[in-house]
C-alpha cells in the first residue's frame, strides 16, 4: 500500500507546524482508523537528524506523558533542482490540543494547571529513569491531547540526545535546534556547570525551569528572541548573568519548584523530577519515589502486548507492531 493512500491528509488544512528540522502535518491512517502526526525532516536538514536511531531509543519505552512513535519510513521526494530524495518519516501519536503555550497566560495556579505540570515531570521521570536525556524541553515539545474531556500533557521529540552522546559539541547541536531561551547552561559549557564536565539528565529540569517560569509570569528569565534579543546575548545572560527572576510573581508549590531548577550549576540543581513532584504534591522524596515504581510497574507490566525487536529491511523501512499506548486506557 502507498504511502499517500493509508495516510490521507491535505496539506495545506492539515498542516500543524514546522520546526528547524521538520513540517508536522496531522494525517488520517485508513488503517488503524486513527489520527496520527506525520512529521517530515526536510531536504539536507534531515541528515543533520536521525528518526530512525531517535525510535529505535524509544522502542520498549511507552508512557502515558510521553508522544508514542508508531513508526517511521522514507518516501521519494523531488527536491527543487530536480534531484530525486529521500525524506525520513515520522508517524506519530497525533495530540489533538495544541502545545502548552495556550498556558503562558500568567496563569493561575489551578488544578488543570497542576495536572498539567505533574504530567510533563512524570514523563521527564520516565525518560530520565531511562536514561534517557531530552535536552530540546521546551513549549513546542509539550503537547496536549484532549480526550473524554481531559488534558493530557505529553513530551514529544527525543531526538538530539545522540547527537551530544556522539561526542558532538553540545553548543553546535543547541544552534541547530536554536531554542537557546530554554537551555541549560552547561549544554554551551559542560566543562564549567556539568556535573564532572559532563551534560546529565538534570539538564532538562533547568529547562523545565524556564517552562514554568514562563507559565505563571508569560516572561522568560533571559530573554527571548520574540522580544528582540539576540541569540548571543541571551546565551550570554545564561552563561554570565545573574537571574532576573521575580520569584514572587510565582506562586507556591511552584517557586520552591523553579528554585530547584534554575540554578546554574548542575551538581547543585534538583536531580530528578521526582524531587520535583514531591515539592509539588508535598510528601517525601522516598515516598514520592516509591509510588511512582509502583506506577511504573504498572505501566511496563509484562503482559503489556510485546513488541518484536525492529528491523530494518532492504528498503530501508522500519515497523514494530504497534500496540495501543496502555495510557490511554489507564486514564
Ligand atoms: N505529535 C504531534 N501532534 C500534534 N502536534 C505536533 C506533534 N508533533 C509536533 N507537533 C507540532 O508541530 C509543530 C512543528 O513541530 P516540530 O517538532 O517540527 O518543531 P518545533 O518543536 O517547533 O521545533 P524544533 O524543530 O526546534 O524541534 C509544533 O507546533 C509542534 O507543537
Ligand atoms: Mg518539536
Amino acid at each position: 500500500m502507498k504511502f499517500r493512500e493509508r495516510y490521507i491528509f491535505d496539506s495545506a488544512k492539515d498542516f500543524i507546524g514546522k520546526g528547524g528540522f521538520a513540517k508536522v502535518f496531522r494525517a488520517y491512517d485508513t488503517i488503524r482508523k486513527r489520527y496520527v502526526a506525520l512529521k517530515f525532516y526536510a531536504g539536507t536538514e534531515s541528515e543533520k537528524y536521525d528518526i530512525i536511531s531517535e525510535i529505535n531509543r524509544m522502542d520498549n519505552l511507552a508512557h502515558p506523558n510521553l508522544i508514542r512513535y508508531y513508526d517511521a519510513t522514507f518516501i521519494d521526494s523531488v527536491n527543487a533542482i530536480g534531484e530525486k530524495e529521500q525524506i525520513q518519516v515520522g508517524i506519530m501519536e497525533f495530540a489533538n490540543a495544541g502545545d502548552i503555550s495556550l498556558f503562558f497566560k500568567k496563569t493561575q495556579p489551578t488544578e488543570l494547571t497542576r495536572q498539567v505540570i505533574l504530567d510533563i515531570l512524570s514523563g521527564l521521570a520516565y525518560l530520565h529513569e531511562n536514561g534517557i536525556a531530552h535536552r530540546d524541553m521546551k513549549p513546542k515539545n509539550i503537547l496536549l491531547s484532549e480526550e473524554n474531556g481531559r488534558l493530557t500533557a505529553k513530551i514529544a521529540d527525543f531526538g538530539i540526545s545522540k547527537k551530544v552522546e556522539a561526542g558532538e559539541d553540545a553548543s553546535v547541536s543547541s544552534q541547530l535546534l536554536g531554542s537557546v531561551e530554554y537551555m541549560a547552561p552547561e549544554q554551551f559549557a559542560p566543562a564549567v556547570y556539568g556535573i564532572a564536565g559532563k551534560l546529565g539528565t538534570n539538564a532538562d529540569i533547568w529547562s523545565l525551569g524556564i517552562i514554568l517560569y514562563e507559565i505563571f509570569t508569560a516572561r522568560l528569565p533571559f530573554g527571548s528572541r520574540t522580544k528582540g534579543i539576540t541569540y548571543e546575548q541571551i546565551l550570554n545572560n545564561i552563561l554570565f548573568q545573574d537571574l532576573d527572576i521575580d520569584y514572587n510573581a510565582v506562586p507556591e508549590p511552584y517557586r520552591s519548584v523553579i528554585r530547584r531548577c534554575l540554578v546554574k550549576n548542575a551538581a547543585q540543581r534538583a536531580q530528578s523530577a521526582n524531587e520535583l513532584i514531591a515539592i509539588i504534591e508535598g510528601k517525601t522524596y522516598q515516598d514520592t519515589c516509591q509510588q511512582r515504581r509502583e506506577t511504573n510497574r504498572y505501566i511496563a507490566q509484562p503482559e503489556y502486548p510485546h513488541r518484536p525487536t525492529p528491523k530494518q529491511d532492504g528498503q530501508q523501512r522500519w515497523r514494530y507492531a504497534y500496540t495501543e499506548p496502555i495510557g490511554a486506557k489507564q486514564r
